[in-house]
């Protein structure tokens, strides 16, 4: 099929990359010139395993292709952004409204429009009008990045958000399903609602994973101050089938340009709608969120004595997760940032983010090489689970610092399989989750660690057989 993807960013070029492998006729479309220039050339500009390789490979074929002006097609689907304003916690939905304006010049009357961008729940039935009688349908993404090429070939569901009147809603379920014939065919749930309940699902999905994160985060407080195991609790909590062992990692709270700003999306809209009351509780959430970076800041300066004042700190991590250069909203970035304000000499260290570091907090000090970084430091902090940081040698790391003292932000080396020796508790007695108790059954480990996303390369090669 002849498609553009409207919006290059994180969500649109993985996007348009999948559906010219799935063998699409794809251009992706933005407006910003010198990022098409860099993505006709294979860049996407971002870290992200898997895409340089799909990239070269759906613009090696042909099929793929970028501009910064829509051109006729059968589909069009709008990938832009929807940041929160500067003023409030709302949803920016401006740059759906341009990537709409930009496609009426050229897109015929029976194309389909498919919206994919995050809104807020009645966004896609006020658009209706302004698409003079081409067909929307609101099919929302559920991607997570670092794993965004397996997550986009191999998705969980399809969910299609359709129009009321039954004859365009065929029309374009009918053109949905050829773009994802292939899906379709192995079986990828397809749910077909409309165009509000489809919005909710969203909202809806980043709200529980949210809630889910901070209602860890509060139980591992409690082990703190109960000589728990959070570990330990979570492995329990998670073989009860009702919940479900995913996205139940205690740590230094969610990040990243999805979680933070949909939750305050939602209840900015719920505002809207006069029934803020009914999800207060992601007040909460978010109130949770903070407290738990709040709580790692606390802890470095307690044991940098009070006085942080000229003391090496050394911060493992900057982007929001690991297998991303991401660094919005980062909450690794956050407590680096606090401890330099009161005083600290932080050096930051990052596989791949240190770039996006360097522009955005250009006053701290980064170091590429994790050697150097640590050595002499009197604090060490591990706050991005990067799989080279969980490798690290204990005795090794310990020889190169001033004081061997460590917060795991992430309980990430606390336990791990062997060769890798185990950390002297001693040193990472102030780890965030509490006392660490040396019965985690094998499996249960094992998921943690898939979820740590160690090998992304394993599940894109999975997808890519689809
Ligand atoms: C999220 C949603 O998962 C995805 O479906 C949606 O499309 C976009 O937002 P993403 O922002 O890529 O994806 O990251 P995700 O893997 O969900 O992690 C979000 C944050 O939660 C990260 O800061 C991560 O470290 C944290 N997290 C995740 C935890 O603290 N504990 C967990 O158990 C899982």
């Amino acid at each position: 099929m002849k498609i553009n993807v409207i919006g290059c960013g994180y969500l649109g070029t993985v996007h348009a990359a999948c559906l010219a492998t799935l063998g699409h006729e794809v251009m992706g479309v933005d407006t910003d010139v010198a990022k098409v220039e860099r993505l006709s050339h294979g860049d996407p500009g971002f870290f992200e395993p898997g895409l340089p390789e799909l990239l070269a490979q759906a613009l090696g074929s042909g099929r793929l292709s970028f501009a910064t002006e829509p051109t006729p097609a059968e589909v069009y689907f709008l990938t832009v952004g929807t940041p929160q304003v500067t003023d409030g916690l709302a949803a920016d939905v401006s740059f759906v409204h341009a990537a709409i304006d930009s496609i009426l010049p050229v897109a015929s009357l029976d194309a389909v429009v498919v919206g994919k961008s995050t809104v807020p729940v009645g966004t896609a039935a006020g658009l209706v009008d302004k698409l003079g009688g081409r067909a929307l349908v609101w099919s929302p993404e559920f991607l997570r990045e670092g794993f965004a090429v397996a997550d986009t070939l191999h998705p969980d569901r399809l969910v299609y958000g359709l129009p009321d009147d039954p004859a365009t809603a065929c029309r374009a379920q009918n053109a949905l399903d050829q773009v994802y014939e292939s899906m379709l065919a192995a079986d990828v749930p397809r749910l077909t609602m409309n165009y509000a309940t489809a919005e909710l699902v969203k909202m809806a999905a980043n709200s529980f994973l949210a809630t889910k994160i901070s209602f860890m985060n509060t139980m591992a407080e409690l082990c703190e101050c109960t000589g728990g195991d959070v570990t330990l609790l979570a492995e329990a909590l998670g073989l009860d089938a009702r919940i479900g062992p995913l996205f139940l990692r205690a740590g230094i709270g969610f990040g990243g340009g999805c979680l933070p700003k949909d939750i305050r999306a939602v209840i900015a809209r719920a505002t809207e709608l006069g029934v803020d009351d009914t999800v207060s509780f992601l007040h909460h959430v978010d109130a949770i969120n903070q407290h738990s970076r709040d709580r790692v800041v606390d802890r470095a300066l307690q044991l940098l004595g009070d006085e942080p004042e000229g003391k090496k700190v050394t911060v493992l991590g900057a982007s929001f997760k690991p297998n991303s250069d991401d660094i919005r909203d980062s909450p690794a970035l956050e407590v680096a940032d606090r401890l330099h304000d009161q005083g600290a000499e932080v050096t930051v260290t990052d596989p791949q983010a240190l770039f996006g570091v360097h522009r955005s907090f250009p006053h701290l000090h980064t170091e590429s090489d994790i050697t150097a970084a640590l050595t002499g430091a009197e604090l060490v902090l591990l706050l991005t689970e990067w799989q080279e940081f969980s490798h690290l040698d204990p005795q090794a790391t310990i020889d190169l610092v001033e004081r061997p003292q460590l917060i795991d932000g992430h309980r990430l080396l606390l336990r791990r399989n062997q060769p890798t020796p185990l950390w002297p508790p001693q040193v990472c007695s102030n780890s965030i989750g509490g006392h660490v108790q040396p019965n985690l059954p094998l499996g249960f480990r094992r998921v943690l660690e898939m979820q740590r996303t160690d090998e992304p390369q394993m599940y894109i090669d999975n997808a890519l057989r689809l």
